[in-house]
């Protein structure tokens, strides 16, 4: 068998370790996973209802364009339904972006380093990527406008970055969005936006109203804590949406996902309350890291990249063997570097505490 040639070299894409799989191969019953920036305080608890109510219509497809879910997360956004679509998580649309935009002979700009589906999907469509690196951890805006070619189809942004964690705002948005030709769509990658509490944030919704080059990505993995129903959506000019729509999977937003979704819709009391314990998580963790004098990027996210001053894996494995799961930054490209998720009260402790010993850095005792 002869698989496309771009194949060739294309990595598997390598999830954080699986709770299960740890607590099985280390025999520990008591492991907290902090690697792949799921939400520690689960979901919406209103979704259970409705999911009750939807088991009846199991036998049922979908209705494919999610009709009742887009109504609903369109006037919760202000946007007309028809700029919305849904995917398979955000990693869906993803895909579709790149099936339907990139093409042998195109460029995509994007940052080194961030998530890493952009470039999969790029390299999959036949697309060549052309990588800026971060400066200081944060997109380099000018020189993405620099790299933009009369080839160029996209560029991703990733904002806040995965795995950085940084943001770009509203002005150098501005300023990029007036130097990019006409023929470039700019894709904003805001999977962690609800997290975000600098008031510079680019307001991308406004400036997608005027700029029809503009796709804003977002997914219900994060805070809403439905990641494992998978559902994600972009917002894009109804142009960009038909053609998206034409690589669309005809089922491809499931039943189950749809109906979780609206009912978390609905609770945005859980919504704020994750945002806030976020924002206190993160402080917990920074300021610890801070008095041990370990460098960290300046996380608008739900995790923080710390440069732990030794080889990445070596510490992950020392956090593994105490129960806790973090994501090393060897495979990120950070080879110093942890990227923790920001857990609950409890767990950011039980990680602190666990990075102290293998770091061998002094923690007070009554902390958090
Ligand atoms: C920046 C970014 N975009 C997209 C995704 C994909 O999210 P989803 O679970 O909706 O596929 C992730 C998941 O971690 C992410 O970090």
């Amino acid at each position: 068998m002869k698989p496309k040639s771009v194949l060739n070299g294309l990595p598997v894409y390598q999830p954080g370790k699986p709770l299960e799989e740890v607590k099985r191969e280390l025999g520990l019953s008591e492991v907290i996973k902090l690697a792949s920036n799921e939400n520690p305080f689960g979901c919406s608890p209103r979704i259970w209802e409705s999911l009750q109510e939807e088991a009846a219509q199991t036998a049922l497809y979908p209705e494919g364009s999610a009709p009742e879910l887009r109504e609903k997360l369109s006037s919760h956004l202000g946007v007309d339904p028809e700029k919305i679509l849904f995917g398979n998580g955000a990693d869906e649309v993803i895909q579709m972006i790149a099936r339907a935009f990139m093409e042998p002979g195109v460029e995509a700009v994007l940052a080194d380093r961030t998530f890493p589906r952009y470039q999969t999907q790029i390299v999959i469509e036949g697309g060549e990527p052309v990588e800026v690196p971060l400066k200081e951890g944060v997109h380099d805006l000018d020189a993405m406008a620099q790299a933009v070619t009369d080839r160029t189809r996209i560029v991703w942004i990733c904002n806040p970055n995965n795995p950085s964690g940084t943001i770009i705002t509203q002005e150098q948005l501005e300023a990029f969005l007036a130097k990019l030709p006409e023929h470039v769509m700019v894709v904003m990658d805001e999977a962690y936006f609800e997290y975000v509490d600098d008031p510079a944030y680019p307001d991308t919704l406004s400036l997608l109203e005027q700029d029809p080059r503009l796709v804003v990505l977002r997914t219900f993995s994060k805070i809403y804590g439905l990641a494992a129903f998978r559902i994600g959506y972009c917002v894009a000019s109804e142009s960009i949406i038909t053609e998206l729509n034409k690589v669309r999977e005809p089922f491809n937003a499931n039943r189950i996902a749809q109906r979780a979704a609206r009912a978390a819709l609905e609770d945005q009391e859980f919504v704020d309350h994750c945002r806030k314990a976020n924002q206190a998580g993160r402080e917990q963790i920074q300021k610890q890291l801070e008095e041990w004098g370990l460098s960290s990027y300046p996380s608008q996210a739900n995790f923080v990249l710390v440069d732990t001053g030794r080889p990445a894996d070596e510490v992950f494995q020392c956090l593994l063997q105490k129960g806790v799961i973090v994501r090393s930054g060897e495979a990120l490209g950070y080879p110093t570097h942890l990227r923790v998720t920001v857990g609950d009260e409890k767990q950011n402790r039980r990680f602190l505490e666990a990075l102290a010993v293998c770091l061998d850095k002094p923690l007070k005792e009554q902390r958090g």
